[in-house]
């Protein structure tokens, strides 16, 4: 797909969100929230629903959260515009509840097709809704901070989703903040894995079996190690997507929640 037709195929899928009535969350909401950033990138971050802000404005994260995520893009050198931001229901659920198993299945055809066309590297999970989705059965309290193979059908299998806490727990619980910093300092280094990963994959090559990718066991969560930069150089920016796949695989290697979606956290 060229650039084009990826951007055009993205516009196709949000008409298409924008026009959604396959669950109950059409009938509350004010604008539904396909989701925005760059068509090129080789990272999606997946949050859970939009909340009241993200309702009115139909852009994902752009209450407290939201800036919450644009700060931790910062800490590592991306800006929004450099990542792709979705959720994994395109439509506030009312009173900012979870989102319930069947409007989740209902809306992961949305998601599916706007990850065929992005076709990412890696998917960073935001929130434990957003993991289910991905990692089926994992708990955030284990894997946040983490890369795993992708198991799941959103993806194909040589995809790599990483865990984060929601960026809005760090708001109702003051620890987690260092906590999704921490583990926002691991992307850049996941994504350097999951381009192997991907290569390896597309090469045929037994390097890329999911056992090879960087699990907990592989990847020690030591915050920013010495040997990868805190900032992607702008060469491996996420966004890079033909540099990334010409060249040789890289060395080494919610209105904000309610009471409800404190419970974002395991
Ligand atoms: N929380 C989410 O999960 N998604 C948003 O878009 C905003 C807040």
């Amino acid at each position: 797909m060229t650039p084009d037709e990826r951007q055009s195929a993205l516009e196709t899928i949000a008409a298409d969100v924008r026009g959604c009535t396959a669950c109950r969350l059409h009938e509350t909401r004010t604008l539904a929230v396909p989701g925005e950033g760059s068509a090129e990138t080789e990272v999606v971050f997946v949050g859970e629903g939009p909340g009241l802000n993200e309702d009115r404005q139909g852009r994902p994260f752009v209450g407290a959260a939201g800036s919450f995520l644009t700060e931790l893009l910062g800490t590592v050198g991306w800006g929004r515009s450099d990542v792709f931001i979705t959720n994994v229901v395109k439509c506030r659920p009312p009173e900012n509840r979870d989102p319930e198993p069947d409007e989740v299945a209902a809306c992961a055809g949305h998601l599916r097709r706007q990850l065929a066309v992005i076709d990412p590297a890696l998917v960073v999970t935001l929130g434990r809704h957003s993991l289910g989705s991905f990692l089926p059965g994992a708990r955030i309290g284990q894997v946040h901070g983490t890369a795993r193979p992708a198991a799941t059908d959103l993806l194909p299998p040589e995809s790599t989703v990483f865990a984060m806490y929601h960026p809005a727990a760090a708001l109702h619980q003051g620890s987690l903040r260092q906590t999704l910093i921490t583990d926002m300092g691991e992307v850049p280094r996941a994504l350097l894995a999951a381009r192997e990963r991907a290569a390896a994959f597309s090469e045929g090559s037994t390097a890329a079996e999911p056992e090879a990718v960087a699990g907990p066991e592989a990847v020690a969560r030591p915050g920013i190690a010495a040997d990868v930069p805190a900032a992607m150089p702008a060469a491996d920016a996420p966004s890079a997507r033909a540099a990334a796949s010409t060249s040789a695989p890289a060395p080494g290697a919610d209105g904000e929640p309610a009471a409800d979606q404190l419970t974002l956290f395991a």
